[in-house]
């Protein structure tokens, strides 16, 4: 529903930066122009005639990003979670993935992926498509009509695939990037295309040189993979013999950040010194994906460390290395693991706390969409409403518990509306 100006009444919570929560108990959120006007003990006078939907006893937080997820492993996801990254690509991801070159297929199961995403607490995502630029498309008028807000990408991948999941050639690749960007780069308000390597073994350097020359003409974002897994790395150091480091190959073909390149890279698990420093240097954005870590036997990324040297840092599902669409479940899961990381591997990285990842959730990765994730006057109003009530809370918890309490037992069903910047989806 399209309405400029109301307010939302109830417990309100959102991040003033990653250590502290701003929680105001029966507050005015207010929506001026589709746009967050800030957040109100009393309701200023000049807001006196906007509609106010009462949600009191509720509580009212940010829309969170899930900054790196692949919509087509949604329909096989929690299956082949024995298994280690190479081996769980070539047994489930990349035989699932060759069915979307049916757009019939596609139409039907990126439908599921879109309805799980519209009825949780995400708002906004960068989305992994497949190599065909059809079905791609396909995706993002889906989501660009659920009324969420998103980056999506065509994938590409010209060597060391399957030939039922490889394109033709490096040219044929560019081109058909090319074509997918010419239809989609300003076809909606709020989906827009991003340029998608896979990840380094499966684009050969002349796609990699002709991908940095699109992105510098397009002025398009980047996301790709880096530094995820013990045997991917090997690979890629086999395969880039001359590179410093993983990012670095990226790097050398202008698909590592800097001013007019926006890049998320998801993992980091494996990143050393000389990564971090460029990662840092260039801006890159890290997509944090803690259950998909686990799963696929990846690691433990070091997100302490990321956010004391600064580096951008948001929370992904990387479904199907993940299972659970819902950031809620990639807020727990970071916590738990940055507390094995601390006892077993580092203890002089301290665990992560629950307002650390809630910042994450919503300022962290938002940050990668511009002001998105606060409830501050100028960010996008991107918020939803969590009936908590079935936590037995009776009362005798603060807002900074209930959250709490809501990284580790919310359901997507106790989600009662949501907002998309400015957009009531529900
Ligand atoms: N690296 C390359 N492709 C993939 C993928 O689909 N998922 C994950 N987790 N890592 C990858
Ligand atoms: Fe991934």
């Amino acid at each position: 529903m399209k309405r400029e100006n109301f307010v939302c009444k109830g417990d309100i919570c959102y991040s003033q930066n990653l250590q502290t929560l701003h929680t105001v108990q029966n507050g005015y959120l207010v929506c001026e122009n589709g746009v967050c006007a800030g957040v109100f003990d009393t309701l200023p006078e000049q807001y006196k005639n906007f509609d106010i939907l009462d949600y009191t006893g509720k509580l009212i937080l940010p829309g969170f990003t899930d900054l790196h997820v692949h919509a087509p492993q949604h329909r096989f996801r929690a299956l082949g979670m024995d298994l280690e990254l190479l081996e769980w690509l070539e047994t489930h991801t990349f035989p699932q993935e060759a069915k979307y070159a049916d757009t019939t297929y596609a139409k039907e199961n990126y439908a599921r992926f879109v309805e799980e995403m519209k009825k949780g607490p995400n708002t906004r995502a960068c989305v992994f498509g497949t190599i065909h630029g059809a079905s791609t498309e396909i995706l993002m008028e889906l989501l660009e009509n659920a009324g969420l807000c998103a980056m999506v990408g065509k994938v590409n991948m010209d060597r060391n695939s399957p030939d039922y999941l490889q394109e033709e050639s490096a040219e044929v690749s560019a081109k058909d990037t090319i074509t997918f960007l010419e239809h989609m780069k300003q076809k909606y308000p709020h989906v827009t295309p991003i340029l998608t390597p896979r990840f380094l073994p499966t684009c050969s350097d002349t796609l990699l040189t002709k991908l940095g020359d699109i992105q510098k003409k397009y002025k398009i974002p980047v996301q790709s993979h880096l530094s995820e897994n013990t045997s991917e790395v090997e690979w890629v150091k086999e395969l880039f013999p001359t590179s410093s480091c993983y990012g670095d190959a990226y790097d050398s073909f202008g698909l590592f950040g800097g001013e007019s390149c926006p890049t998320i890279m998801a993992h980091c698990v494996l990143s050393g010194e000389v990564e971090i420093a460029l990662m840092k240097k260039r801006g890159i954005f890290v997509a944090h994906c803690p259950e998909s870590n686990s799963n696929l036997l990846s690691g433990i990324a070091p997100i302490r460390r990321y956010l004391d040297e600064g580096i951008s840092v948001g929370l992904g599902s990387d479904i199907a290395g993940g299972t659970r669409c819902s950031i809620f479940y990639a807020m727990a899961e970071a916590v738990r693991m940055s507390k094995m990381r601390w006892r077993l591997v580092d203890e002089s990285l301290a665990p992560l706390t629950v307002p650390e990842v809630f910042y994450l959730a919503t300022v962290g990765g938002g940050a990668f969409f511009g002001k998105v994730g606060k409830f501050e006057k100028g960010y996008a109003f991107d918020a939803f409403v969590l009936d908590d009530s079935r936590y037995d809370n009776k009362g005798e918890y603060n807002i900074a518990q209930r959250l709490e309490r809501a990284v580790y037992l919310s359901n997507d069903d106790e989600v009662l509306h949501k907002f998309v910047a400015g957009r009531q989806l529900f």
